[in-house]
């Protein structure tokens, strides 16, 4: 008999390992429960283009809708799975619903982290991470109104891009003393600073936020002993992976769940693939990515594995943000110590930055340059030795450098 797969998280990754399980000739059984209202969908142009109102909704979704029946892939939507019964292979769902299986995917993200200070409860203040977060904030992210963004990361600055071609008034208040400094090198911290000052947002640097005050809704930001007056917050400062599942049923999990090449968890029944998951990269380290490289190709290789056709995942991440008119493409990881090497003019808005480890290329930050960052990617990929001087000269066409 066909064995029967359930995938709890209707996600990229989930839905993924849909499409790659039936590429891959499994013809059993699929069952992939998601709590949100909406099939599978793409994130990354909720902070971007559905924000500013030029991505139709209908766009979102990565299926049409009469993909799952074609597919044999038994949707439930609106239901959160609420334990796993490992020793029967059950998954049980809040509705009182039990899902048996012979092969189960954790393929539950993450969540955003909350800024837990007096007032954050406060109507008026915004998270976004869901369709149904955009269209919450949508409905006040009008020309005119002051919008405080906590976070100067992602979520942050992509949602201040589109605030400022919108014509609100933005003020972002960043922890730390430069922007997206989980992401990326203090040439792009410092050059995406002066970008977003130029489109009229006000930068407050190394200024956490204590509070929020207001009368029945957010009226004020207290942050750095200061008060700002603001009409909406939206607060984007990282996300928290969702492993409770996992954790309940005994799995381990040190902020992801511990997933080997395979994307296998400890358990030969359970695997676990995208945001959730904590696995050891390609460069020998542990390592929980948050983007959606990671949770196609981690998906990808999770279906081979249940398919019993086992391929080590050691792709090279990659992640990518677009901000006004930038188009920002990182590939590889990069590390405090690597020798950064500009090429390219930041005055230009159009350079790269590389990462030199041991004389090879291990990661590169482009803007606006895509021969940097798709040669760049191949560079890291084999780990390519070239000397500082080469990266850095302009004359050297990128497709030489392969
Ligand atoms: P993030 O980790 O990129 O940025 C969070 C920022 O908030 C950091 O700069 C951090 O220093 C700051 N922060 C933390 N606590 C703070 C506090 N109390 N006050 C002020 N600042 C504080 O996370 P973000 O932007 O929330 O994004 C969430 C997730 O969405 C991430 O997984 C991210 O990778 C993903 N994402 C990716 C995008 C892309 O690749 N283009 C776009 C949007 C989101």
């Amino acid at each position: 008999m066909a064995e029967t797969i359930v995938i709890i998280g209707a996600g990229q990754a989930g839905i993924q390992a849909v499409e790659s399980l039936r590429k891959e000739g499994f013809t059993g059984p699929i069952t992939m429960v998601g709590d949100e209202a909406y099939a599978p969908y793409q994130r990354p142009p909720l902070s971007k283009a559905y924000l500013l109102g030029a991505f139709e909704r209908a766009r979102l979704f990565l299926k049409a809708d009469n993909y799952y029946a074609e597919a044999g892939c038994e949707l439930i939507l609106n239901t959160s799975a609420k334990a796993i019964h490992r020793a029967e292979r059950v998954v049980e769902l809040h509705d009182g619903r039990k899902l048996p299986y012979d092969k189960l995917l954790l393929a539950t993200g993450a969540r955003v982290r909350k800024l837990k200070c007096p007032g954050a409860d406060l109507p008026g203040v915004h998270y976004l991470k869901t369709i149904a977060d955009v269209d919450g904030l949508q409905a006040v992210f009008q020309a005119g109104k002051r919008i405080a963004i906590v976070g100067g990361g992602y979520i942050g600055l992509e949602v201040a891009a589109v605030g400022a071609k919108r014509g609100l008034d933005v003020t972002v208040f960043e922890a730390m003393d430069r922007l997206m400094a989980r992401a990326v090198s203090p040439v792009l911290s410092d050059f995406y600073a002066h970008e977003h000052e130029k489109a009229g947002v006000k930068l407050k640097l190394n200024t956490g936020v204590e509070a929020f005050e207001g009368n029945g809704k957010v009226e004020r930001v207290i942050a750095g002993g200061k008060s700002y007056d603001a009409d909406i917050v939206l607060v984007g400062i990282g996300v928290v992976p969702c492993d409770e599942l996992a954790v309940g049923c005994g799995l381990a999990s040190t902020d992801g769940i511990v997933v080997d090449q395979n994307a296998r968890t400890g358990d030969p029944h359970i695997w676990s693939a995208g945001d959730c998951t904590r696995h050891v990269g390609r460069e020998g380290h542990e390592i929980r990515l948050e983007c959606v490289q990671n949770a196609i190709d981690q998906a990808k290789h999770a279906a081979l594995s249940m398919a019993d056709k086992h391929k080590t995942y050691s792709e090279v991440p990659w992640f990518w943000s677009d901000q006004y008119d930038l188009k920002l493409q990182i590939a590889g990881l990069a590390r405090p110590t690597d020798t950064l090497v500009l090429r390219g003019d930041p005055a230009a808005r159009k350079f790269a930055v590389f990462h030199l480890r041991d004389g090879a290329v291990a990661a590169v930050e482009a803007v606006n340059a895509a021969p940097e960052y798709m040669i760049g990617k191949k560079l890291v990929a084999e780990g390519k030795k070239i000397t500082a001087e080469t990266l850095a000269d302009t004359s050297i066409p990128m497709k030489q450098m392969a």
